[in-house]
């Protein structure tokens, strides 16, 4: 062998990390593990326990408490005896303790990475400078926040109990994903890890209450899908954090509907990677390996879809396929190799049956001829392409070390490819004309941008997606908002059973009628008759008939929603041009203000005062969100990396909104302004027992410029329409306020497309009450954060 030979071939000899130490933590605890509640290691009340294998090997690592509901009721106990203390705590106690953490996972840096690469089989290389490192860089930003909380959050408190139940592909980095801002915001945590994957939150438990963290703050319960659903349906859970898969996701949105547990759900993607013929292709090919193969491509945000330009792909394929040659798989302590083992047989053999499903409806199959280590769960890095878009590897995610590959000719089809799916996770755009990067990056359905690379996250920058990806986010600002709850909420009380007033005719109606008058639903711009030809009264408290609105129907609401979605240029008209329509509707309605309030008085009963001051209130909210509407913006983060990361609030598409039953203008004003003002669509439920001032309102947007299709009113049945709209795949967003039984169908109807839902589950807001009823925890609610990294430098 010469040395010549030696540079041609660089082949690297093994290069294994010690696992002295772990071993031994494992020996300590004699290979058993109980759950850790309460600050303390306790057995499983029913003395059942699972195994945690090794990946790479398939050796037994631990036996591990499986979790029943004694389990579960124990932790929560202490998780909500430790909360009003933690909660009470200055802020600046929970930063110290938080603090604590980051430095203890730094001090045991070598220890947690190993322990992770062993129970989840990932490269040792991936743990020590990815996971851990991200980890305790998570705690030490939300030490941050806690120390910033009394003055940065002053209107909000903290939810209370959490459930968080998290997935194996990044056990330790999920964990601080959860723990960290839940903590620092004042709230205690009940955690389950994932069954493949105990070890490190166990070990991160021990490690914490080694570091002073209070007993009942962190409690760990192990178990499996069961335990995790015990922990879901607990009744003292306040909110529950997940990551996992879209059908569990789906779950547990139905079992918690109507609970009024707070919930955020972090799921699947199918994200694509796309390639302009611009870009740097080296830059790309090394993008690719990061993009699926970091990680054996078990990872959520995984650049699972390749979208390359035609005239580039050629080249592409050649680079990529020379690249993947020399991708090394190997044993997770092996610090010299790009991949290693799969998490366990059973998603070996997912993998293995989604490729060959692949390859049977037309893919080409590309593998690198590499040797695999024998014994474990290994599988090769996998290229397939001439994928059509339809087919199952093109739609489904794989979660594993395969990327499919498809061409596109202009960069609309690029966008119209990428966007060709049910998730909405995020997307990686190779271009070296940043104009265009940019271009598509604003116009693709996704949570996370990256510009030129792939995988980059931070705890500064907010990560979660859109779709069926799931809502809510983790990190940064916005993800700290999904551990709190507005102040100005906590006193709602459950509003009083609508009284309904009995159909008959009054004296005195049998005067001369007035000239008919019957509103009509606002469709697309367009006043618009019931399709059912129905129409139903409208009484006075009285119950003098004061008009007829027509009764709404299905196929209403699907016309509706097609008007609302052909709207779409109002989510890029320039905010500007936003607030200057919301300033103009308010100027309308001031010029008819006395006839709103008459209406308002006929229809509620409410006195003459009161309606005056029900219409000022709803001038005055158009006048907010005209405000806002050009100030409500994103920021810039500086994560440290090169580059930066621009969060952009955008809006969320087409919502529906059921108005409350009571304040019938301003009820309706509170929640269709912030909406509008950030670039949504709606399609808006009147108050069902006094829809006529929302049928008197069309003809104010009528004179208003309001664009076609922006703002659409059906009028009818409050639940049937509810319903409709919970149901409808095309629908992004339901607010629906009014009755508990309103707000549990609204929740379990809408796991279709997993649609954001803000519901009061019963409870009265007062409208009128500024703190209460307007601001950034509607706008907030209204849009989704964008992040789009962009990185630069050197
Ligand atoms: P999973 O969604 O079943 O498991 C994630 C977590 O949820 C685990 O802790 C599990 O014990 C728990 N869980 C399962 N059923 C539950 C229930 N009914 N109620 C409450 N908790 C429950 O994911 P799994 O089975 O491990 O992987 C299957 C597929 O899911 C993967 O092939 C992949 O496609 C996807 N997945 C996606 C992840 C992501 O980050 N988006 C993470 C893990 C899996």
């Amino acid at each position: 062998m010469t040395v010549a030979r030696y540079f041609d071939e660089m082949s690297y000899g093994p290069a294994p990390e010690a696992d002295t130490e772990a071993r031994q933590w494992l020996a300590r605890h004699k290979g058993e593990f109980g759950h850790f509640i309460n600050g303390a290691f306790v057995a499983s009340a029913s003395g059942k326990t699972f195994e945690t294998n090794e990946p790479a090997t398939g050796k037994l690592l631990a036996k591990i408490a499986l979790g029943g509901a004694k389990d579960v009721d124990d932790a929560v106990a202490a998780a909500r005896k430790a909360q009003a203390a933690w909660a009470k705590l200055p802020g600046h106690a929970r930063a110290r303790h938080l603090y604590a953490l980051a430095r203890v996972i730094q001090r045991h840096a070598r220890l947690i990475a190993v322990v992770e690469a062993i129970d989840n089989g990932k490269p040792i290389r991936e743990t020590r400078d990815i996971d851990v490192p991200l980890a305790a860089r998570h705690f030490y930003h939300h030490a941050g926040w806690a120390q910033l909380q009394e003055t940065e959050f002053a209107d909000q408190v903290p939810v209370g109990v959490v459930g968080q139940v998290i997935p194996w592909n990044f056990p330790f980095l999920m964990l601080a994903w959860k723990v960290a801002p839940a903590l620092a915001l004042g709230n205690t945590v009940i955690l389950k890890p994932a069954e493949f994957t105990p070890l490190t939150a166990l070990l991160f438990a021990e490690l914490a209450a080694a570091a002073g963290l209070p007993a009942g703050v962190l409690n760990v319960v192990t178990g499996e899908g069961e335990t995790g659903a015990l922990i879901v349906e607990h009744a003292d859970i306040d909110k529950i954090a997940f990551t996992g898969s879209t059908e569990v996701g789906r779950l547990i949105r139905e079992r918690t509907a109507g609970t009024g547990k707070s919930l955020t759900l972090e799921l699947g993607g199918k994200s694509p990677f796309i390639v302009f013929d611009d870009a740097d292709i080296d830059g790309a090919v090394e993008g690719v390996v990061d993009a699926i193969w970091f990680n054996q491509g078990q990872v959520c945000c995984a650049g699972s879809r390749i979208l390359v330009q035609e005239g580039v792909a050629p080249l592409f394929y050649e680079r990529l396929k020379r690249r993947m040659q020399t991708l090394r798989v190997g044993h997770p302590l092996d610090k010299a190799i790009d991949m290693a083992a799969i998490v366990a047989p059973v998603q070996l053999q997912r993998i293995e049956d989604l490729v060959a499903k692949g390859v049977s409806e037309g893919a080409a199959l590309h593998q690198p001829k590499i040797e695999l280590p024998q014994g474990g769960s290994f599988y090769p890095p996998t290229l397939l392409t001439g994928v059509q878009p339809t087919s199952i590897v093109a739609t489904e995610e794989i979660f594993g070390p395969v990327v499919v590959s498809m061409t596109f000719r202009t960069p609309e089809e690029a966008i119209q490819l990428a966007n060709h799916t049910r998730y909405g996770l995020a997307a990686s755009v190779w271009s070296e004309t940043i104009g265009l990067a940019l271009h598509v990056a604003a116009k693709l359905a996704a949570g996370v941008v990256w510009v030129n690379a792939t995988n980059l996250f931070d705890a500064s920058a907010g990560f979660g997606g859109k779709r069926e990806s799931g809502f809510g986010r983790e990190g940064g600002r916005e993800g700290c908002y999904e551990y709190l709850k507005p102040k100005a909420w906590a006193g709602r009380k459950p509003r009083p059973a609508a009284v309904e007033p009995a159909l008959k005719p009054v004296a005195g109606d049998f005067a001369m009628p007035d000239v008919d008058r019957t509103a009509k639903l606002f469709i697309g711009g367009k006043q618009a008759r019931p399709d059912g030809n129905y129409n139903r009264n409208v009484l006075s408290p009285k119950g003098k008939v004061l008009g007829e609105v027509g009764e709404g129907n299905r196929k209403d609401i699907r016309n509706a929603v097609v008007a609302a979605q052909a709207a779409s240029g109002w989510s890029s008209a320039t905010t500007h041009n936003r607030a200057q329509i919301l300033y103009y509707i308010a100027e309308n309605l001031s010029g008819r203000a006395g006839e709103f309030a008459d209406r308002i008085a006929d229809m509620t009963g409410a006195s003459a005062a009161n309606a005056k001051a029900e219409v000022e209130a709803s001038i005055a909210r158009l006048f907010t969100y005209g405000a806002w509407a050009d100030k409500y913006e994103g920021a810039i983060h500086q994560p440290p990396l090169r580059g930066v990361a621009l969060a952009i609030p955008e809006a969320i598409g087409v919502v529906g909104v059921v108005c409350p039953p009571e304040a019938p203008l301003l009820g309706m004003i509170s929640l269709v302004a912030p909406l509008i003002a950030t670039g949504n669509r709606v399609v808006v439920v009147p108050s069902e027992q006094h829809p006529l001032a929302a049928t008197d309102f069309y003809t104010v947007l009528e004179t208003s410029d309001v664009p076609a299709g922006v703002v659409n009113i059906v009028t009818g049945s409050t639940i049937e329409l509810a319903k409709t709209l919970a149901s409808h795949n095309d629908v992004d967003a339901l607010w629906a306020f009014g009755s508990a039984e309103l707000s549990t169908l609204v929740e379990r109807l809408s796991v279709g497309n997993l649609k954001r839902t803000f519901v009061d589950y019963g409870k009265a807001t007062n409208w009128l009450d500024r703190e209460a009823a307007e601001g950034p925890a509607y706008l907030r609610r209204a849009t989704d954060v964008k992040n789009i990294w962009i990185p630069y430098g050197e």
